[in-house]
């Protein structure tokens, strides 16, 4: 077999050098060369392993061209993990040879929650835990206190690839953790573990070996700064799922959301809540995102807010202050920063409230990320009721997404939202007319449709 050889390749404009130097000769910039594995070209497609079959196409010679009516229909298997909010997140189950990222902040809950997964599949399916930051002891000593069965759990505590490839070979585990993919390390490469190249050469070599022999492969990523996943973004190109794993410290609850998902829909929510026994399911989470205020509260608005496909209530919070700076801060915490922006312009042309003069925070209770637009009309309520220091009415719930030119714009799945928010006792919901049914009523909430800016702020005030 030729030998791989390495190269030098810009991360910035993907030039490629035989020689490490300080400068791109291409791009000019400083620092960018990063060393990388040049596989040699195969005549012949590799068929190595093929336990559960492998990839049918390469196996069987040089793929040919194929009419989608020939191609065999065989649904992929599936396992259910035993946790069902993580099944909801993966898409309904757990696919063979499945390669899935799991990222989330240091203490949210990685390492526990694949270690709780490990333990329920249990004797179903050979497992193996491959631990590059903790000791054997470590993870021994939390599956003891999270009441796992011990017998079937299997670690390693080992950060060479080549090293964890081989003993994987030969104990053929169905399921595989490595946690955490930034520790790992490939003998072909001299840079430093948690490189962008080590971290992309051991994730190939993962990724060849889950297609390879249909294990169904778990990577933990840590989470940089800015909110991805550390390592180059070709990691999640690589692999079949990403999932983020959300939530603020101080609060009990966690979110686990799929960002991309080969085999299932994207934005789907898993809830968990983190008990001395490890993490629960919260399988009905529609009201755990509402604060518990005596009364009303200047600054607070409920929304509806539907992720995947169940809808859940959430509070956002907005404070508004005369500010001291001659660019006032916009902080938004759990929403797109833009937005705000965009939002406090439309209330000025459309709404005729100012708030230039204003620094203006704005957060979703929970540590919750809510990323759909039907956020903008509670968020605007939210900043009106704090800029006027008056609650907004009791029992008010609002949806609905905010035009450029001051137009309230419907959101999918109006009746089901107005349904839920209902079902828990809310008197009164702002929504788009055109979300809002003719009879202006739901069960007992009455449901107020506006068209215009205008007609929420009204809705806003207490009747
Ligand atoms: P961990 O799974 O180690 O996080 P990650 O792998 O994402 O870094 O989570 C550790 C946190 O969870 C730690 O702060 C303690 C807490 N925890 C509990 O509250 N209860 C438990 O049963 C366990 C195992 C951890
Ligand atoms: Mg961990």
């Amino acid at each position: 077999m030729a030998k791989a050889k390495t190269a030098y390749v810009c991360t910035q404009c993907g030039a490629e050098h035989s020689k490490w130097q300080g400068q791109c000769a291409e791009c000019n910039e400083w620092n960018v060369l990063s060393e990388f594995v040049v596989q040699p070209a195969k005549p012949n497609a590799v068929a190595t392993g093929t336990r559960r079959g492998g990839y049918a196409g390469e196996a069987a010679g040089a793929p040919r061209i194929t009419p989608l009516t020939e191609v065999l229909l065989t649904a992929e298997a599936r396992t259910n993990t035993g946790i069902g909010e993580l099944d909801r997140v993966l898409g309904g189950g757990l696919v063979d040879g499945s390669v899935v990222l799991i990222g989330g902040d240091p203490g949210i809950g990685k390492s526990t929650l694949l270690l709780q997964m490990l333990g329920t599949l249990g004797a179903t399916l050979p497992s193996l835990y491959v631990t590059g930051e903790e000791s054997l002891g470590q993870v021994a000593q939390r599956a003891q206190r999270l009441d796992l069965p011990l017998g079937p759990l299997h670690a390693l505590a080992e950060t060479c690839i080549e090293r964890i490839l081989e003993q994987a070979s030969s104990a053929r585990p169905r399921v595989l953790v490595i946690d955490s993919i930034q520790t790992i390390w490939t003998e072909m490469l001299t840079a430093a573990p948690g490189s962008v190249s080590q971290v992309r050469e051991s994730a190939a070599k993962l990724t060849r070996f889950a297609k390879e022999t249909g294990t169904s492969v778990f990577l933990v990523g840590h989470v940089t700064k800015e909110g991805g996943i550390a390592g180059p973004r070709v990691l999640e190109h690589m692999v079949d799922a990403v999932l983020y794993f959300e939530g603020e410290s101080g609060s009990r609850f966690r979110v686990l959301r799929a960002f991309k998902n080969r085999f299932g829909a994207v934005n789907e929510l898993g809830v968990f809540a983190m008990s001395e026994k490890g993490l629960r399911e919260v399988p009905n989470p529609s009201a755990i995102f509402l604060s518990a205020h005596a009364g009303p509260t200047p600054g607070s608005a409920v929304m509806v807010t539907r992720e995947g496909t169940r809808p859940l209530l959430v509070e956002v919070q907005a404070l508004v202050d005369q500010s001291s700076l001659g660019n006032p801060r916009r902080v938004v915490l759990g929403l797109e920063q833009n937005r705000l922006a965009m939002l406090l312009a439309v209330l000025h042309r459309h709404g005729g409230v100012a708030a230039y003069d204003q620094d203006v925070f704005v957060n979703v209770v929970g540590g919750i990320r809510v990323q759909e637009t039907a956020s903008d009309v509670p968020v605007l309520m939210a900043v009106l009721s704090s800029l006027r220091d008056r609650p907004l009415p009791e029992k008010t719930i609002a949806f609905g997404e905010v035009g450029l030119s001051g137009e309230i714009r419907p959101v999918p799945n109006g009746e089901e939202r107005l349904k839920e928010a209902a079902t828990h006792g809310f008197r009164r919901a702002v929504v788009p007319a055109a979300n809002a049914p003719k009879r202006g009523r739901v069960g007992d909430m009455e449901v107020i449709g506006v068209e215009r800016l205008g007609q929420a702020i009204d809705a806003s005030r207490d009747a």
